[in-house]
């Protein structure tokens, strides 16, 4: 059956696409809108950035309700390892302290993490994240056993970025703070994926990628910090908003909001893509969620039987995205025509898919991506693909 949904996005037609996750997709109605803006900013550069401000509390105020956060706790930032560098950039700690992260944690801030510990004479604590697993509560056993009294911060991933694991961070993050550990969640997957409470959560720092789930216009994305931690926090870029005065507005979104001259009009469009996305769909946001997350759970089974591999995960750590092992003798097949499960996947079939080796001769999964604009029959095609290689 035809997608109700797809023709508002500009995706090629001739792939399957089955990747939202690694840059989202934004539909036609938004890029017109940012559209819309940049010829506004171009007709009169100096009057639009004068009121960039009203724009971007626009935004603000869509996006507090979207994640459950004030708006005053609210900056944006381009991406989420801005946002992941921003807040670790802005500790301060001191040799011997221990830093707490996993073996699922995305290159770039793991590359954060470490770049700046190693400057502060910090080490790098990792967690090996029990895999394949039944119990997410054996991820929060296996954390806490690594804190010691020489922890000061944590570094977790709301959803992993490899295995696409919903990590139990409402148990991680008070579970942390009761031993004096700061947390920083990594939620570059979460907002427009699974519904958001950032406030409820409680962690002292979480980012979050509207780009990706949302559909907002690439370069957008926001940093949480907790009202105490304000003061102490700075973007990676030091411009004009570290001494502005702070009568009407304060330091923490005066520096965000400007850190040089820049296109601010991704940020100005996610007022209108989280309405546009709420409008588009009978239920709103919530059914969009509950509908991509239904679809997730029954295609990774069915992808899972059919292929006769085992599910790494339980349903309950399942957002809208998933990865499943594929059968060892499919890599065996690619390895020996010389290419790589992604490249056939690609090039022979048109699907575009993440195919990832896991470290410990784990096997190799693919993780695909459930969006409105997806269809049972594309998940078939990735099934009928995988089989034809083994
Ligand atoms: C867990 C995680 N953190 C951070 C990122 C980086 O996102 P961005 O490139 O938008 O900063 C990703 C990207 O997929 C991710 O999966």
């Amino acid at each position: 059956m035809k997608n109700p949904y797809r023709r508002h996005w500009t995706l090629d037609p001739e792939v399957t696409f089955l990747n939202h996750g690694s840059y989202g997709a934004c539909p036609a109605r938004i890029q017109l809108r940012q559209q819309e803006l940049r010829q506004e900013l171009e007709t009169e550069p100096v009057r639009f950035m004068g009121h960039r401000t009203s724009l971007l509390d626009r935004s603000r105020e869509r996006l507090a309700r979207f994640v459950g956060a004030p708006m005053e706790d609210l900056a944006f930032v381009p991406n989420a390892t801005h946002g992941v560098n921003a807040a670790i950039a802005s500790q301060r700690w001191k040799p011997g302290d221990e830093i707490v992260v996993t073996d699922h944690e995305y290159n770039a801030c793991r590359n954060a993490l470490d770049f700046h510990a190693e400057r502060w004479g910090a080490t790098v604590v990792v967690v090996e994240l029990p895999f394949p697993l039944t119990d997410p509560q054996k991820i929060v056993h296996a954390m806490m056993a690594k804190v010691t009294a020489r922890t000061v911060f944590c570094l977790v991933d709301h959803i992993t970025s490899p295995t696409a694991l919903v990590l139990p961070v409402e148990d991680i993050i008070p579970a942390m703070q009761a031993k004096g550990v700061r947390v920083l969640v990594d939620g570059a997957h979460a907002p427009g994926q699974i519904p958001l409470q950032v406030q409820k959560l409680g962690a002292d720092y979480y980012t979050g990628n509207l780009h990706k789930w949302t559909c907002a216009p690439k370069g957008s994305a926001f940093l949480y910090v907790r009202p105490e931690l304000q003061a102490d926090i700075h973007p990676v870029t030091i411009s004009h908003g570290y001494n502005a005065a702070t009568d009407n507005r304060s330091r923490f979104l005066q520096e965000f909001d400007w850190t040089g001259t820049f296109d601010p009009t991704a940020w100005g469009s996610i007022a209108d893509v989280i309405d546009f996305m709420d409008a588009l769909v009978d239920g709103g946001w919530n059914a969009i969620m509950q509908r991509n997350h239904d679809l997730t759970l029954s295609m990774r089974t069915m992808l899972a039987e059919r292929w006769g591999t085992e599910l790494p995960a339980p349903d309950s750590m399942i957002g809208t995205m998933a990865s499943v092992f594929i059968p060892d003798a499919a890599v065996k097949t690619v390895e020996k025509r010389g290419t790589s499960v992604y490249a056939e996947l690609h090039d022979q079939w048109g699907i575009q898919i993440p195919a990832i080796p896991l470290p410990n001769d784990l096997g190799t999964v693919v993780r695909f991506s459930t969006h409105i604009y997806n269809t049972e029959s594309e998940y078939l095609r990735l099934a009928e693909a995988v089989e034809s290689l083994v």
